[in-house]
This record gives structure tokens, sequence and C-alpha cells, in this order.
């Protein structure tokens, strides 16, 4: 394990580098493999070994990055379009605001797909009648002085980073998040900034691209990882969106952690062997986290709303893990269901595709034991669950599919899980078309029963849709389409702001 000083950390902030790993880290993936995953096992997006017919390939210019090119590169324009059309029919019982964050480079400069200024697009529904598209950026320091990456006068605290990841919905407050330093809030009536966030000055580190709300008790947890020790550390934030509890977790030095879970009871983290490593940052490398399964990896639970000394570390195979699904308790045993990748961030001929795993660990001893299953031999990743279940038994989950490109990342369609069955149904959009995360958005009662959000693109037309899907039917497409006024680039995660609840 190699512990990093403090004073050498201190000596590193501000260099270029730093904001270049800040936002690596920040988008939950690597410089040089697809997001998804670093190979696949040669199956199809349906789970054949047949190549399809491909109507018009994406073509990838050579001379050109791809994250800047087909539908991954930038839009410029801040729109507000009122009433956009649509094929098929919303649902009746869709209101809200659905939210979806993204890389945007403002310069189209960008280093990678990773490294743009937070922008996020935003549907308004009201009773099933889209009413509103409009785009914004996410107006950081780094964005509002034309600043790209890695410059010294944007030293990498608080509020500059480029809030690029996530949107975030809680206590009548829409936030981004970048995963480094501070979430940005941003006014849910207009999509507008409103300004770097720090919990009235008790955040002091990060605020993590995917924090979790407690149905039962509606506070939002969350953790932040950071250069400086502490390395890790734990809030809880209640119903008025106030910060009630800080901890910090001893680890030993800064590893990348994109995501964490919760359940009735606990806390989950899994600390996995992609370090951070000063001295290849100081040295210049653009992206200074490295797989280093030397360092081990290990899962740590602690009760929720606990301390973090009290946390409990089993060991477990070095792997690594953007997305879980969701995570619940069965009796003593903590089950979590994740994207498991067998590494990241190492030399790309050796990184597999990420598939479903189901991990259990037995907490009733006094050493926690660890189990690890495949539940799913595919390449899902993007998970999305109803979040009414968070951290309670869930039986579904929704995926993004990738198929293989050689020059670019090529997402596909939609798929849907059930971990009870083992089952799953799959919506292929067609080979030109490509889906985006699908956010679940709850109907009636019971778990599953709601519809899923997706901005789908087609690179024959490149026309983008809002898609809306039926959640307990991916495999019939959608109901509806949002037929979207301009192309929106691919992104990462969404939120939604439930009617007559956006005013904070
Ligand atoms: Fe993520």
């Amino acid at each position: 394990m190699k512990i990093i000083t403090d004073s050498r950390a201190e000596r590193f902030l501000g260099r270029r580098t730093f904001l270049k790993l800040s936002s690596a880290a920040a988008a939950g993936a690597s410089l040089s493999t697809p997001l998804l995953s670093g190979c696949s096992d040669g199956s199809n997006s349906d789970g054949s070994n047949n190549i399809p017919a491909v109507d018009a390939p994406m073509v990838v210019d050579p001379a050109t990055p791809w994250w800047l090119q087909n539908n991954f590169g930038p839009v410029y324009d801040e729109l507000s379009v009122y009433e956009p059309s649509v094929r098929g029919t919303i649902p009746e019982g869709l209101s809200g605001l659905y939210v979806r964050n993204g890389s945007n480079p403002r310069n189209a400069d960008s280093p990678h797909w990773f490294f743009g200024d937070g922008m996020i697009h935003g549907v308004r529904f009201e009773n099933g009648r889209p009413t509103w598209y409009g785009n914004r950026y996410i107006q950081t320091p780094l964005y509002e002085l034309g600043l790209g990456f890695g410059d010294p006068n944007a030293p990498p605290f608080g509020g500059n980073n480029q809030s690029n990841v996530s949107a975030v919905y809680h206590a009548g407050k829409l936030y981004t998040s970048g995963e480094i330093g501070f979430p940005y809030l941003v006014d849910p009536d207009t999509l507008s900034t409103i300004g770097a966030y720090d919990f009235e000055g008790l955040l002091t580190t990060s605020f993590t691209a995917h924090p979790k709300i407690d149905p039962a008790t509606g506070y939002l947890h969350f953790f932040g990882y950071w250069f400086l020790q502490p390395y890790l550390t734990y809030n809880v934030v209640d119903t008025l969106g106030r910060i009630i509890h800080s901890t910090t977790i001893n680890v030993g030095t800064t590893t990348m952690m994109h995501s964490f879970a919760i359940t009735e009871r606990d806390v989950v983290f899994w600390e996995l062997p992609v370090v951070f490593d000063f001295e290849q940052a100081m040295a210049g490398v653009a992206n200074p986290f490295f797989w280093q399964p030397e360092y081990g990896a290990r899962i740590g639970i602690m009760p929720l709303g606990g301390s973090g000394d009290e946390i409990r570390w089993v060991e477990i195979d070095p792997c690594y893990v953007f997305h879980e699904v969701n995570a619940y308790r069965d009796g003593d045993t903590v089950v979590i269901d994740v994207c498991r990748h067998n590494q990241a961030f190492g030399e790309a001929d050796a990184e597999e595709a990420g598939r479903i795993h189901r991990w259990r660990i037995d907490t009733s001893g006094a050493q926690l034991r660890f189990r690890d299953e495949i539940v799913l031999d595919r390449e899902f990743e993007f998970p999305s669950h109803d979040r009414r279940f968070t951290g309670r038994r869930h039986r579904y989950g929704w995926f993004v599919d990738q198929r293989k490109h050689p020059d670019t990342t090529d997402l596909a369609g939609i798929g849907r899980m059930d971990f009870d069955s083992g089952l799953t149904s799959y919506w292929d959009p067609g080979s030109t078309r490509h889906a985006n995360e699908a956010f679940f958005v709850p109907r009636g009662n019971g778990e599953g029963n709601g519809w899923l959000l997706s901005f789908v693109h087609d690179h024959k037309t490149n026309e983008s849709v809002l898609a809306v899907l039926d959640a307990e039917h991916v495999e019939s497409g959608p109901i509806g389409e949002v037929v979207m006024p301009r192309p929106v680039p691919h992104g990462f995660h969404a939120t939604w702001v439930p009617p007559g609840d956006n005013r904070s």
C-alpha cells in the first residue's frame, strides 16, 4: 500500500495535470478505453454471435478525436424550445422535469470526452405533453473564463470542477456534480446555474456524482474522495438540505471511487485498485490513475449514518466497478448487484467487458465473508433501478448495451434484467441508433412500474429524441418520442424533478 503525504499532494495541487486527473475521475472512466468496457467477448447486443447488417456504419474521422465527432461532439447554443413535437404517445401520467448532464467542451478542444464543460439538457412534461426543451452550460469558473483543462489559474478546489457527470434532485434543490469538488445548484425553472454549493460551509472535500436517497427517511447520503487527507468522507443530508452528519473513513490513499451503495441500515463502499499516482501526475502523465492490483481490493460496510471508525472491511479479488444496480439487506447478508469489470485503467488488451455480478457479504461473524457470483454474462452498463427501492430488495435493473466499434464508443439499446428469474428483455433500436442511460420514472405502485427516459440519437439522420419506454416492456421499444430540435450529444447521468416540487 502506497501512502501519499500531504506535502507531496500540496506540491502537486495546481499543476496542469491535476485538473486532467480530476476530470478523469469525475467521468469515472479511462482515457484510453471506451466507457463501458475495455474489450468484449464477440457477442452482439442481442446476445448472438451473428454479425448484423449495418445500415449506415458510423464513420470516424481518424484526424479528429472520436469524442469531438459524431454525436459525442459538443453543441454550442443554449436553446429554449416550447412544445417540441412528439411521435407516438407520451403517457398522460408523465409530469415533471427530466434533466441529464454531460460533457460539452466550450472550446471543442477537450483532451477526452469526459473533460468538457458540463451541459444539462432538460425536457419538461405536463400530463404527458412535452412543454419545453432547454439546454444550459453549467457556469463554472472553467466555463466562464474559457479555461481548458489543466489551466493553472483554476486550481482544483471547491467549484473549480466542470460539474459534468450527473444531476441530482433532493430537498427542493437541483444539483449537478462533477464528482471532484463541490456540486452546483441549478434553477429547475430555467436550468440556469445558481452557483457552487458547499452546504453552508460544511462540505470541505467532494460530492460524489452518485449520492443515494433513502426512501424511508428522504435523507441524502453521499461520500467524497479527495487528493489530500481525509481521502474519504461520508455525509448525510436531511430533508431540509442540511448536512447533519459527517465522518472520515480511514483508507490508505486516493483511489477512484465512482459510486457506493446503501441498504436500510448500511453504507457500502468498494475500494478498488485504480490508484492515483502522484509521481506520475507530477511527471505530466495525462491520466495518473493506474490499475495497481497489488494495492488490493476490499468492500467496506458501516452503519447507515454511523461513524467511519465502525467500518468493517473484507478483501476481494481485484476488479473495478463504476456502477452498482442497487444493494439491500437479506438477513445478515448485504447483497449488491454491480457491473463488474475485471480491471480498469490497465493494459487495454487485458480489460474485459463489464458483466453483472451479485456480491454477497455475510456480516454475522467476527469477520465479513464475501461471495461473488456472475448473474449475467453480458456487456450491460449505466444501470438504473426503481429508486423507490434504493437500499431495499430489488428485482429489476435496466441497462444500456454497447456494440463493438474499433474507433469509437458505440452505445446500443436498452435492456431489463429480472434478478429473480434471471431473464432479460431488450430493445434493439437499430444499428444506427444509440441510447443513453435509461432513467426510471415511477408510474404506479410496485417495483418496476414506471417509464424509462433516454436520449436516443440516430447517426444516419442526426436526429435526437427523448424516448419514453414502458419499463416493464422494454422489448416493445418507445411508447413515444419527443423530437429534439437539435442533436443532443451523448452524455452521462440524469435525474427527475417531480411536478410542483421544482422550487427550493
Ligand atoms: Fe457514473
